[in-house]
């Protein structure tokens, strides 16, 4: 979603900001834009698509150095990408980039009788009605804290000010905005990425501060104007690379990734094959007396957490109930005191599982969360968090981030079960070396096995419409696999629970229609194969998932994607990869934009 930079200090902030846009790209975007100073003056360069048109204009109209400025990428909410549209927006005394959702843009709007608006942005909105405030009283941080009193919704803004050259405001509220503090420089960003090439010192702002960042000296205010300290921490370092590698795309080179990070995530959270969240939870007693426990995330994130539930219940013989973020806040939750609520995240960010976070923190509830991004609004914002170990994840479909979400889920739930004593500590390190052994090999073996993806997505990628089915947690694996799909292809997918089929939606199946079977849950391959029957007999064509000891499955097949058999979940990370692979060469076959899908962004900062 919208990446934010700012920049002051001494050198070509135009090459700067455009380097740290490419950095944000992962987020999705469709249009970006900066401004900065030239000749006591503020001058914008817009362009719609890619930050790459962005830099071929400002190459061609900008050849003077400027030092100072703030640039942005756009994924539009309001009003369609287009030059237009894209950020930054503003009067001649000032300009904002933004992202977030200004809810209440048009009232503000209608009483700003003043100005004339040219973009269709609720971004034009705020950043006129800061013009009003500022010629009101010309005090850029009065006028910031009264512009952000009267907007309701989320937000995070840069701001640069003719009167005051070669210095950037920020400020926030439910849209994080990191300060990034240099030697003779520092930056304002949406995240670290962005800046990280330049310095390893971060801060964060808080909701309702105002930033004041000049090349040597950085200053933060509180809401009512007041000067407050912040502190400065280092930047994590990321574990592995952040280019392709050698790899056609980010997809291809973070599904390969995946032992790794599960082999990283596994050392960190475990010891002697049982669980250990001493690096982040010193104290076991966060996990006694749990009477229910809610997951909730978005996305594939939600779907990690449909597989904690089976994990969880099966083996901890605690209720879970998983639910999709934004319509958890809504949907007046039921909770007793003795409730957890684990919030999955890759990126931390999410505006729904923010909002579901702060929901239930209001009610005092114990929370953690499980995220990717160390130092993210979620992993600070729960009262305890345990971190995937996956490295920065920059196609906008997630792959790497599920597995390591599903292992963390797996092993949350061993360790609840060891304390409800629902679980030896045997059967625990049975099921842990399992994992490993499914991490270090099985997902290895069927990366290799490339052949078979190909095939299959040559038969799938000349369909307009596929059904997923599975049975067990089969079922859940079928749902990411089926939203894989959907996302990079833009083939329309559904996935269903297999039994769930004849209750209606086998009359869609006709000559032809390629149904996904996964099939590795031993104990349903009976079952799946009648279910299976049912629809083959209506003209279906079957593109089986299985593992390479369900005969049952394999006769009845059109085309099999083999997985090694696995004892206990080993199964449920060879089949997650073996899915993605499926979606990325059917995507590679359609020639789609795999790690920018239209229309997607990586991080979904807006409700
Ligand atoms: O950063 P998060 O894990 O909170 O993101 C949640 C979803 O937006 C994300 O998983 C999305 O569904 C992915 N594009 C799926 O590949």
């Amino acid at each position: 979603m919208c990446g934010i930079i700012g920049y002051t200090g001494k050198k070509n902030a135009k090459k700067i900001m455009i380097e740290s846009l490419k950095k944000l790209e992962y987020r999705g975007y469709d249009s970006a834009g900066i401004s900065f100073f030239e000749n006591n003056r503020i001058r914008t360069i817009k362009t719609a698509g890619r930050v790459s048109e962005l830099e071929k204009t400002a190459d061609e109209k900008l050849d003077t150095k400027t030092v100072c400025g703030i640039g942005h990428t756009r994924w539009a909410t309001h009003g369609k990408p287009s030059e237009i549209n894209a950020h930054p927006h503003g009067t001649e005394n000032l300009m904002i980039v933004h992202n977030g959702i200004i809810e209440n843009y048009d009232e503000i709007k209608n009483q700003l009788t003043d100005y004339t608006f040219i973009s269709d942005t609720d971004t034009e909105v705020a950043a006129k009605l800061l013009d009003k405030e500022y010629k009101k009283t010309k005090d850029i941080i009065s006028a910031i804290c009264n512009t952000t009193r009267q907007l309701k919704g989320s937000f995070a803004l840069g701001i640069i000010f003719r009167d005051c050259p070669d210095t950037v405001f920020a400020t926030k509220k439910d849209s994080p905005v990191v300060i990034g503090e240099g030697k003779d420089e520092n930056f304002i960003a949406s995240d670290t990425s962005a800046f990280s090439d330049y310095t390893d010192r971060y801060a964060r702002l808080e909701d309702g501060d105002v930033a004041k960042i000049e090349k040597d000296k950085i200053t933060v205010f509180d809401s009512s104007g007041k000067k407050k300290n912040i502190k400065t921490e280092i930047i994590p370092s990321q574990k592995n690379s952040t280019g392709k590698n050698g790899y056609s795309h980010y997809m291809l080179k973070e599904i390969h990734e995946e032992p790794q990070a599960m082999k990283n995530t596994f050392l960190n959270i475990t010891k002697n094959f049982l669980p250990d969240f001493t690096a982040t939870i010193d104290d076991d007693s966060f996990f006694h007396n749990i009477e229910n426990i809610h997951i909730v995330a978005c996305g594939t994130a939600l779907h990690a957490g449909l597989l904690g539930k089976y994990f969880i219940e099966k083996y901890a013989s605690v209720p879970v109930r998983t639910e999709t973020a934004g319509e958890f806040r809504y949907s007046e939750p039921v909770f007793s005191d003795n409730d957890l609520v684990i919030i999955v995240s890759q990126s931390g960010e999410t505006a729904d599982s923010l909002a579901a976070l702060r929901l239930v923190n209001s009610k005092k509830l114990r929370t953690l969360s499980v995220v990717n991004t160390v130092g993210s609004t979620i992993a600070e914002e729960s009262s305890k968090v345990i971190y995937t170990l996956a490295g920065q994840e920059t196609a906008v479909a997630s792959t790497k981030a599920f597995n390591v979400q599903t292992q963390v889920m797996l092993i949350i739930a061993i360790k609840i079960a060891i304390i409800n004593n629902n679980m030896s500590t045997e059967k625990a390190q049975s099921i842990l070396r399992d994992l490993l052994d499914c991490t270090e090999n099985s997902i290895c073996k069927i990366l290799t096995k490339t052949q078979q993806y190909k095939e299959a997505a040559s038969l799938l990628s000349e369909c307009r419409h596929a059904f997923f089915i599975g049975r067990g947690y089969d079922r859940y694996l079928a749902t990411e696999a089926s939203l894989k799909l959907k996302e990079i292809t833009y083939i329309h997918s559904e996935a269903y629970a297999a039994s769930e089929l004849k209750h209606g939606t086998i009359s869609l199946i006709e000559d032809g229609t390629p149904v996904i079977a996964i099939a590795t849950d031993k104990k349903f391959f009976k079952k799946m194969r009648s279910n299976i029957e049912e629809v083959k007999s209506r003209g279906a064509k079957i593109i089986s998932v299985c593992s390479e000891d369900a005969e049952l499955i394999k006769e009845i097949s059109d085309y099999t994607i083999t997985i090694p058999a696995a004892d206990n979940e080993g199964n449920i990370f060879t089949t997650a990869t073996a899915v993605q692979l499926l979606a990325y060469y059917t995507a590679l076959e359609l020639g789609r934009d795999i790690d920018k899908p239209r229309n997607l962004a990586k991080s979904v900062t807006v409700e």
